[in-house]
């Protein structure tokens, strides 16, 4: 039978509590529970949620748990860890879980062999990831010159970038002291040529990580490295020399790139770039802090995959955070979600989740080509708590607009001290609590006015070490996958961003306004640009 989220009793049954949602007061439901907190509190592994902070009595509580219930979620996700193609319009399975499963995980018995014959696949894969991380850590791998590796960049986009370079900089607390990571992705050429003369040749490795190895930003950035090895060490070809590593599914495109073949690290092709960061492209993250830190990252992320599979929908912290969005986005209107870290090092969360979540769930047709008659993925965006109190909170807290926060922080950091870190959780409980309780105005100060009711969630770290690092990553990758299963969308293909590749790849080919065959708005930028050259 044909699936809609639209049509089971559960939905229906949420308009209907929308309808009266908003003239109920969040504080209230303490007052009517008062286990609200602990009933509303879950763990995992070391990762701690309260969402009691949300507009959700318990009775739209149960209707959620419901709407979860009603849809597919239980056989897509046995089907996802199974290895079936759920990627239809890829016609791909979606295993990234796998690249941190342990022999024996899958308990389907139909899939344990092949998910044990994966397992050990993704061993030998990410057995070449420690060996040459270790020999850069080491000092034993050498550029053409004989001298070791100090600095790594990292040349890639999208998931290619995003995640290694999030880790990196969340995980500096065990970076190591002698090798520098750079990230370059935008094709903006002062991004690369500023890194560059920072950088010698002789002692610089890049990483060229691309999927596929077709990506145009990707490939123009590496010619420049290329380019800047013939300029400064006279050296042709560097792509072919110690000075080039290759991280991608297709290493037939690598080879004929020119990487030598033991210097490509490969992955599956089943694994989505923007769920690659476990994989080989995680190789930078390998560098910086070690390859026994980087499984410790994966174990993290195994134990969220364990937790996902069979914990009980109302203690599962991905389903619980999936179908809050949900809420918000489809009975009560709110068009975004806010992710606020209070922990610098976590300061390109909100990016990575943006390619995580809208590449992922920023989609209108359903898995049986329909074209969806509500809401899909929501906006996500954010930064560092405290500077986004300084900056756009006055929105959260009196603006027009719902928008529901997810609070983020660690509750104990080791690299901090004791004062500031007291400082920075205590602005964070203060917010969730502000945003929440609000204030009545002083008689005539009615712009003193504090609504609340404002719902967050807040999600504590015990601490930032690799292990929830990974555990915190794989939280909002089930989570956005839990949103795609009760939409009945692909979470996986993106489609979306094809169409601009295309049109870029049409307006270069031209080479004056005059010829370009493009709508009048663009024919007229590009004729302008034209004339300031
Ligand atoms: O254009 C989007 C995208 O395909 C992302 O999904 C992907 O992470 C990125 O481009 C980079 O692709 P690749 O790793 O193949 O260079």
């Amino acid at each position: 039978m044909t699936y809609s989220p639209t049509a089971t009793t559960a939905w229906k049954t949420l308009q209907h509590q929308a309808e009266s949602a908003n003239a109920e007061r969040i504080t209230e439901f303490f007052t009517e529970n008062p286990n609200r907190t602990h009933e509303m509190s879950v763990e995992c592994g070391q990762l701690h949620l309260d969402f009691s902070k949300n507009l959700v009595s318990d009775k739209t509580w149960q209707a959620l748990l419901a709407l979860a219930d009603q849809s597919p979620l239980d056989s897509f996700r046995a089907a996802m860890f199974s290895g079936e193609t759920i990627n239809t319009t890829e016609n791909r399975a979606v295993l990234h879980a796998a690249l941190r499963a342990e022999i024996g995980d899958q308990k389907v018995a139909a899939a344990e062999e092949e998910s044990d014959q994966r397992v050990r696949l993704v061993k030998q894969q990410l057995s070449q990831v420690k060996l040459v991380s270790e020999k850069i850590r080491n000092g034993d791998w050498v550029g053409s010159t004989g001298k070791a590796i100090t600095d790594v960049i990292n040349i890639g986009i999208g998931g290619s970038d995003l995640g290694p370079k999030l880790a990196c900089s969340a995980l500096q607390e065990f970076a190591h002291p002698n090798i520098n990571l750079h990230f370059i992705s935008n094709v903006d050429g002062a991004e690369i040529l500023s890194t560059l003369k920072k950088l010698d040749p002789e002692t610089t490795l890049v990483a060229l990580a691309s999927k596929t190895f077709t990506t145009q930003e990707t490939l123009l950035n590496a010619k420049t490295t290329l380019n800047w090895f013939a300029k400064e060490l006279g050296l042709n070809d560097a792509q072919t020399s110690s000075h080039f590593v290759g991280l991608t599914a297709s290493r037939e495109n690598a080879l004929a790139y020119g990487i030598p073949n033991e210097q490509i690290l490969e992955f599956a092709e089943w694994v989505g770039g923007r769920y690659s960061l476990w994989s080989s492209i995680g190789l930078s993250i390998a560098i910086s802090i070690g390859y026994d830190q980087f499984e410790e990252m994966l174990a993290g992320a195994r134990e969220v995959d364990i937790h996902f599979q069979s914990a009980p929908a109302e203690k599962n912290m991905p389903v619980i955070m999936a179908l809050l969005g949900i809420w918000y986005n489809n009975f009560l209107n709110a068009q975004t979600n806010a992710v606020i870290p209070y922990c610098e090092r976590l300061l390109l969360l909100p990016s990575y989740l943006q390619q995580l979540d809208m590449e992922s769930n920023g989609k209108s047709t359903t898995l049986d080509g329909q074209q969806v008659d509500y809401d899909t993925g929501a906006i996500l965006w954010g930064q560092t708590g405290t500077n986004g109190q300084h900056a756009f909170f006055q929105l959260l807290h009196q603006g027009t607009r719902l928008a529901p926060v997810d609070f983020i922080a660690l509750a104990v950091d080791k690299m901090s001290n004791e004062e500031h870190h007291r400082v920075l959780l205590g602005n964070m409980l203060a917010q969730s609590s502000a945003l929440m309780c609000g204030q009545e105005a002083p008689a005539g100060e009615q712009h003193r006015y504090y609504p609340g009711n404002k719902p967050s969630n807040v999600l504590l770290l015990k601490e930032l070490s690799p292990k929830n690092f990974g555990s915190l990553i794989a939280l909002y990758e089930h989570k956005v996958f839990v949103q795609g299963c009760i939409w009945n969308i692909n979470s996986f293909d993106q489609w979306g961003v094809e169409l601009g590749k295309k049109m870029a790849n049409h307006l270069l080919a031209e080479n004056s306004a005059q010829t370009a065959d493009l709508d009048v708005s663009t024919k007229a930028l590009f004729a302008y640009i034209e004339s300031c050259q």
